[in-house]
């Protein structure tokens, strides 16, 4: 590891940039707020009235069939501000260790959880999750609410994965950087890279080569769920109330230029989710038994 707890290796500078892009925006991050704090879009089903409960959905749908509970153990890989960790800890009483690579996050999400009642439940540490800091064996669950979109190498992030699972435990994941696998007009792949530049997304790749690399990894039973018309309402309503703030801030895109791109990232994605050419899915493994 770096002395910034960046690994060493190929892509260092993309992991450092996603650290800086996140730190930049918890600048506009309200402090001093009990409430949980979520960075990912929420799921829309049919009877979801609020974005909480959009929310709630999604951070169900991601832990499905994980069995939490007390004296069960999960991962939070790419954590963000605490919110699924500190969720999980409140509805099930289950200890969630929560890793991010995003320094300002960690002391954020601690003080949340406290403040939440769950601060013996859940601990956050700082690292890169490409270089899980855990022993062999010890997780229940391991899960990625829209942060797998930032593992590097894919197939070397679910081996990991798969190593600091107990037998039996489960990998989960939410996410939307997949392509639908569709080939791509000159126009389209411009989108997809000027997304994938300013939300500091690895390259992405078709839904399905995700499968591919967690039966590589060593999973067994996995399952995927194509939840792309629920993700279209919140990634439509992020981009309106990104629109929003920079209208009410009209100087924000130059003090704080990641909020800019951040923001133009955004409504790309949302016109490339609406047109198919983006897939939001579930995503689950299990290690086997044996
Ligand atoms: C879209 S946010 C999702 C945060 C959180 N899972 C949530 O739903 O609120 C992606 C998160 O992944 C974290 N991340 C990205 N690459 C990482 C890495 N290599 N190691 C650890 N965390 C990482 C970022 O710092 C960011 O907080």
């Amino acid at each position: 590891m770096d002395a910034d707890g960046t690994a060493s290796s190929a892509g260092t500078e993309t992991r450092r940039s996603v650290a800086e892009l996140y730190a930049a925006l918890t600048d506009l991050v309200p402090k001093g707020r009990a409430e949980p704090l979520h960075l990912h879009r929420g799921l829309w089903g049919p009877d979801t009235k609020t974005k909480r409960e959009g929310l709630e959905r999604a951070t169900a749908v991601l832990t499905q069939g994980c069995r939490l509970g007390p004296g069960r153990h999960v991962l939070d890989a790419g954590c963000g501000v605490g919110g699924t960790a500190i969720a999980l800890a409140e509805t099930h009483g289950v200890r969630v260790t929560g890793l991010t690579n995003c320094r300002p996050h960690v002391a954020l999400a601690a003080r949340c959880a406290q403040e939440r009642g769950v601060g013996h439940l859940v601990e956050f540490h700082y690292g890169d999750f490409m270089d899980l800091p855990f022993p062999d064996a010890c997780f229940d669950a391991v899960l990625n609410q829209e942060s797998f979109c930032h593992a590097i190498d894919k197939r070397a992030y679910l081996r990991g994965v798969y190593r600091v699972l107990k037998p039996g435990g489960r990998w989960q994941a939410l996410d939307g950087a997949f392509l639908s696998g569709a080939p791509l007009s000159g126009e389209q792949r411009a989108l997809v890279d000027a997304v994938e530049r300013d939300w500091r997304l690895a390259r992405m790749g078709p839904w399905h080569d995700a499968l591919a690399a967690l039966e590589d990894a060593g999973f067994e039973g996995i399952e995927e769920r194509d939840l792309s018309a629920e993700a279209i309402p919140p990634t439509e309503e992020i981009r309106r109330t990104y629109l929003a703030i920079s209208f009410l801030n009209p100087n924000l895109g130059e003090t704080n230029p990641s909020f800019q791109e951040f923001m133009d990232a955004s409504a790309r994605y949302a016109a490339g989710l609406s047109k198919g050419l983006f897939t939001y899915r579930f995503l689950s493994g299990t290690r086997p038994t044996r």
